[in-house]
């Protein structure tokens, strides 16, 4: 056993999927390699949060939160959730008892390691998350998150320094998060170097093949000590989603930071997970594979949302229109002031870039949500964006520019008026978890419940 292996957290069921299949693995794929996914000795399995609880809802017509009984019923290994900060899993930002109260279920019902991240590295929008993870009596395991990206204004001095914060904040590891492929494998030692010479807790690198350096990455930052990888077993891995976790443990196999995991062991499960990734992509009918594209490093668009993006142009027969796009998305970027493209960043730009194509005429049409960025409503932009951007290009009036968006998250509906609401819609005696979900998504959740209305007591109409 080497002195100090490195650790590997497991993505299969959670980015693994979203990255190359749209997120529509089902639980019934899942549940026949949970236990031989347990004995191989992961750090953590990522199988929740991120775009599995939407997607449970609203195309797999699965309660997420049964999903995780489930998973918690069969797995010892701690279960990983991703987080979005004050956005939880939905598009907005919710007040703070909302936050709390779904950090406090989701802990309840076994996800054993809370990872946290806020799209513009705000940490405003990180505290209440974070300290309600702290609190809970389950004792799970807290990580923030960098989210890495690159721009004129992003430095590894700062991501440092970002870091040193979340440390203060009582976080118990870090994770450099390079949700579309960035990281460059000598960028990745130095930072990687540096994270561990200003910290005391650990540091986990999460990365995505897209633009093809994934395992090269990987092995650096190894070198500079990284304590733990993200990987996804080989069907899952790759392409626009994390290096192949078999392998990374060959790669490492007999050197000073030999994992220790037995490659063998993962065989089975892979040729399992082989035969769910083609059925789910006969039956969502989706493109199911990816090239590489070092011209990530332009664009920057996140794996799974590539992957939406590339299926949503072919069934608009707009597919000519694909290159446009992904020219104008890095413009987008610049006007409104450099955020890291991930959810719901990504989206917001990445629709925005989507209408300027189209229409031929850039801000002709603003959607709400880009309006809210360039305003400051989810929190203070890497560059503050131009004033007369906002005002003459976007037509935003000065009185609604936000300086402080924990004053705005207050003004979001609380978990009683959520639950309220459910009950003048009929539902008399909703879960906890109900309203959760209804406040996350509230017309996906609605559809599921008539579906599936043994949930409630009762459903009037
Ligand atoms: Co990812």
């Amino acid at each position: 056993m080497a002195k100090n292996p490195v650790k590997i957290t497991e993505t299969v069921l959670r980015d693994g999927h979203q990255s190359l299949v749209a997120t529509r693995m089902r639980i019934e794929d899942m549940l026949p390699q949970l236990e031989a996914l347990d004995k191989i000795g992961y750090n953590a399995l990522e199988a929740w949060g991120g775009a599995t609880f939407d997607t449970c809802l609203r195309f797999l017509d699965e309660d997420p939160w049964e999903r995780l009984d489930t998973l918690k019923a069969n797995l010892k290994t701690p279960i990983q959730m991703l987080l979005r900060g004050q956005n939880l899993l939905g598009y907005n930002h919710y007040s703070n008892d909302v936050v709390e109260k779904f950090v406090q279920k989701a802990s309840a019902h076994g996800i054993g390691v809370f990872r946290i991240f806020d799209a513009l590295n705000d940490v405003r929008n990180l505290k209440v998350a974070i300290n309600a993870a702290l609190a809970c009596p389950e004792k799970p395991h807290v990580q923030g998150c960098l989210v890495y990206t690159i721009s004129p204004v992003h430095t590894n001095e700062k991501f440092v320094e970002l870091a040193k914060e979340l440390e203060e904040m009582g976080c118990h590891s870090v994770c450099i998060k390079d949700m579309s492929g960035l990281l460059e494998p000598y960028v990745a030692y130095d930072l990687v170097k540096k994270l561990k010479e200003a910290l005391k807790i650990p540091v986990e690198l999460h990365t995505h093949c897209t633009s093809g350096f994934g395992h090269a990455t990987y092995l650096k930052a190894v070198e500079a000590g990284v304590d733990i990888i993200d990987c996804a077993l080989a069907p899952f891995s790759s392409d626009t989603s994390q290096p192949c976790t078999e392998t990374m443990v060959a790669a490492l196999e007999g050197e000073e930071r030999d994992t220790g995991l037995d490659r063998q062991a993962m065989t089975p499960i892979s040729k399992h997970f082989l035969g769910v990734k083609k059925r789910i992509i006969d039956e969502f009918k989706l493109k199911g594979y990816f090239d590489i594209n070092p011209n990530v490093l332009d664009f920057q668009i996140p794996g799974g949302m590539l992957s939406n993006l590339a299926n949503q142009l072919k069934e608009a027969g707009m597919e000519d229109k694909y290159q446009d796009l992904l020219d104008e998305m890095p413009r987008v970027r610049k006007d409104v002031g450099y955020p890291p493209l991930v959810t719901p960043s990504s989206q917001i730009v990445g629709t925005m870039a989507t209408f300027n194509v189209m229409s031929g005429e850039r801000y002709k049409m603003v959607p709400k949500e880009f309006k809210d960025l360039a305003r400051g409503k989810f929190g203070r932009t890497p560059v503050p964006v131009e004033k007369e951007f906002l005002t003459k290009t976007l037509g935003i009036p000065e009185d609604e520019i936000i300086e402080d968006c924990s004053i705005e998250d207050a003004k979001g509906m609380t978990f009683e008026q959520f639950k309220e609401e459910m009950k003048q819609k009929g539902y008399l005696n909703p879960s906890d978890e109900d309203v959760l979900s209804y406040a996350l998504f509230p017309q996906v959740a609605e559809e599921f419940f008539k579906k599936h209305f043994k949930q409630i007591t009762a459903y009037v109409k």
